[in-house]
């Protein structure tokens, strides 16, 4: 059985950047769980599938196709063939994307895709349930958090510099407010940090001082 470093907690908190680095570290591959359920997202939206409409996007959904494949130390998504890159990180899709993620069917669809990944080897899994719902046996378990400051500044920072949007720290902080309601309060695996799981608020930390916190915190022998 592989082993499965769960990493969840609220957009913002640095769970991607901390993710990779532990990846890299240990010779895990890396797998952004958000970034699969992005993709429902982009699909449902390029199709012009109704987004509010729980029983639409379940039907789509079950015939949304996505490889996954191990490349570079992580997991890499390809749909029709082409990975999505940025397509997947525009403030529309972060618009729409909690609503998706709603929805039971997608969940237990992203879900699967996930545990099956384990065939490849070691992971870090990165999320909102992955704790909880996803690997809630793993005995290495992360809550990341962070003041919605720091989150929304993070944010805005990563999306200037990448060329995604322009958007004001304020309108960032809006719209993850707003993702974070829908996340902790929907009906299936909502976001919540998972008794045993270590919770780490990296407000005032450094990356390099969570890495830390997350490498001593792991099973001796797999460090
Ligand atoms: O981490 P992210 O911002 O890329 O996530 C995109 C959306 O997907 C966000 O609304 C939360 C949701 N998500 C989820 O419900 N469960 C996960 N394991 C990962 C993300």
């Amino acid at each position: 059985m592989a082993n499965v470093i769960a990493v969840d907690g609220p957009s913002g908190a640095g769970k991607s950047s901390v993710s990779r680095i532990v990846g890299e570290k240990l010779g895990y591959l890396h797998v952004d769980s958000g970034a699969l359920y992005r993709i429902m997202t982009w699909q449902c939206l390029e199709e012009k599938v109704d987004t509010s409409d729980p029983a639409a996007i379940a039907a789509f959904a079950a015939n949304v196709a996505i490889e996954c494949r191990p490349e570079g130390g992580r997991i890499a998504y390809y749909v029709k063939g082409e990975q999505p890159g940025n397509r997947i990180r525009t403030p529309e899709i972060n618009a729409h994307a909690s609503q998706v993620a709603t929805v039971k069917e997608v969940r237990d669809r992203i879900t699967a895709l996930l545990r099956d990944m384990t065939r490849y080897g070691n992971l870090v899994v990165e999320g909102r349930d992955i704790t909880t719902a996803v690997f809630p046996d793993s005995p290495a378990r992360f809550y990341l958090t962070a003041s919605a400051e720091a989150r929304a500044r993070r944010r805005q920072k990563e999306e200037v510099e990448k060329g995604i949007a322009n958007q004001s720290a304020e309108d960032v902080k809006k719209s993850l407010l707003a993702r974070d309601a829908i996340d902790s309060t929907r009906k299936y695996a909502p976001l919540k940090k998972a008794d045993g799981a270590l919770e780490i608020d990296s407000s005032d930390l450094t990356l390099e001082q969570v890495v830390e916190t997350v490498m001593n915190a792991l099973p001796t022998e797999w460090r």
